[in-house]
């Protein structure tokens, strides 16, 4: 649904993306991994359209939807339900959407809660909701559950595979290796701005093929 080519991006002399090449296919969730500083923000950054390319292409199948939920969502100073409500498009029935969009991700009931009052997760939870108000046909997650406590991280889990599930192309950002291994149907290894390996999760982790896999499985990839 999305196929970068040779896409570089470069902040003055740093290369923050080299000549990256992958394609994200529709199906399961794409899951990136890699060390703090790898480029991972970045990549998703740059496939929302976010982020000017220095040389090389990114090109999004039919322009279909896009929605990201960056790491540190930032919620407006009114309730849940009007952070949703500004989100939805015009001429929606909002009520009724709102309703449905607070349920997907078990916040019934907390519509009128001011939405900066919410917890961590509950907060993660919301601007999940708020992205997918814009009905995405690809959806963006950088690093969903990087401060959350287990409890929040499995909801948020749940909450994608469900997502998935009805067809929505879920590409995320992790360096939690477990919930790589809890939601990838493919795994993207990004080191220094490179794409190191992309294979099917299975097999990224039952055989990786590179060095620098085994070392970040290892916790010995740090940078
Ligand atoms: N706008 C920018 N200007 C300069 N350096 C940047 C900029 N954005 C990101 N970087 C650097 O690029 C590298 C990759 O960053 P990022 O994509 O945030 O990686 P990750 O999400 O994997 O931690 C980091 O070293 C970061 O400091
Ligand atoms: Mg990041």
């Amino acid at each position: 649904m999305i196929i970068f080519t040779d896409a570089t991006v470069a902040a003055g002399k740093v290369t923050i993306l080299d000549q990256v090449s992958v394609a994200f296919a529709a199906g399961p969730p794409t899951v990136l991994i890699g060390p703090n500083g790898a480029g991972k923000t970045t990549m998703l950054r740059a496939a929302m359209g976010l982020v000017k390319l220095n040389s090389g292409a990114i090109s999004c199948l039919s322009s279909a939807r896009r929605a990201i939920v960056f790491q540190r969502p930032v919620m407006l100073r009114r309730s849940a339900a009007a952070n949703i409500d500004y989100a939805l498009a015009r001429g929606e029935a909002r009520t009724q959407r709102i309703e449905e969009l607070l349920n997907l991700v078990g916040l019934a009931g907390f519509g009128d809660r001011p939405a900066r009052r919410l917890s961590g997760g509950e907060q993660q939870r919301l601007a999940l909701a708020r992205a997918l108000a814009r009905d995405p046909a690809i959806l963006f997650l950088d690093e969903p559950s990087a401060s959350l406590d287990p409890a929040s991280t499995k909801a948020i889990e749940d909450i994608i595979r469900a997502v998935s599930a009805r067809g929505v192309k879920v590409v995320l950002s992790t360096h939690d290796l477990g919930q790589a291994k809890r939601l990838a149907g493919d795994v993207v290894l990004l080191h220094r701005g490179r794409v190191i390996e992309h294979a099917p999760a299975s097999e990224f982790f039952a055989e990786p093929k590179t060095d620098q896999a085994l070392r970040f499985m290892a916790g010995e990839l740090l940078v």
